[in-house]
């Protein structure tokens, strides 16, 4: 009787075989590269000073907070997120910031005011439920100075998470908007 599979196809069913596996186990190697470690990714919140201011805070020199988070706190929503506000939960496009800017002191007639000067860095939260499924349907991203791409890593997202997961009652979010 004939041998379906000549020794010569199994040596190469075996060389495949081998050549699958050897990709399979170096695909780990570059998966940082593809970003498939690093989740998804949370875009740049183009145009957000142009959204609703929610609330203000001053982070001043009395406070723990003012060597890392000194500053004008301003909180901003778009117009999903507004919706949010109202109905307790937030729609996916619902995109919050909250910014710290130095304050700066002004001259001439703004003598003795202080107004929002350079900016520290923005913290981002993105809802869409499926994409961000891992962390509360909620993409957490921050953004330093005026620079456009991500300064913090899939670790430092996860911190962000853990600590808003105290607020899971209220969609993982700490500010209410003042009405
Ligand atoms: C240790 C707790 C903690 C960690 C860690 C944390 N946050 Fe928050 N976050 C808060 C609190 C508290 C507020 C409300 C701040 C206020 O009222 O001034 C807040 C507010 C926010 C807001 C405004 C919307 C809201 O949920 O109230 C955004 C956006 C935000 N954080 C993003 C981030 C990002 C991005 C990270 C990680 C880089 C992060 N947060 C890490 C506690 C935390």
């Amino acid at each position: 009787m004939k041998c379906a599979l000549p020794i010569g196809n199994l040596h190469r069913v075996a060389l495949l075989t081998i050549f699958l596996t050897s990709i399979v186990s170096i695909l780990p190697l570059f998966a940082d590269d593809l970003g498939v470690e690093d989740g998804p990714v949370v875009p740049y919140p183009e145009g957000y000073r142009a959204w609703r201011v929610i609330k203000v805070r001053i982070v001043g020199p009395e406070s723990s907070q003012f060597s890392t988070r000194g500053g004008i706190h301003l909180f901003f929503a778009n117009d999903k997120a507004v919706e949010g506000f109202r109905a307790g939960r937030f729609p996916d496009g619902a995109k919050i910031v909250e910014e710290i800017v130095r304050p700066k002191e002004g001259d001439g007639p703004f003598k003795g005011t202080q107004a929002d000067g350079a900016r520290v860095s923005i913290d981002v939260k993105v809802k869409n439920e499926a994409l961000f499924n891992r962390t509360g349907g909620w993409g957490f991203d921050t953004f330093k100075g005026d620079d456009k791409v991500s300064a913090i890593n899939e670790s430092i997202r996860g911190r962000c998470y853990a600590c808003h997961t105290s607020q899971k009652d209220r969609d993982f979010t700490f500010t209410e908007m003042r009405q």
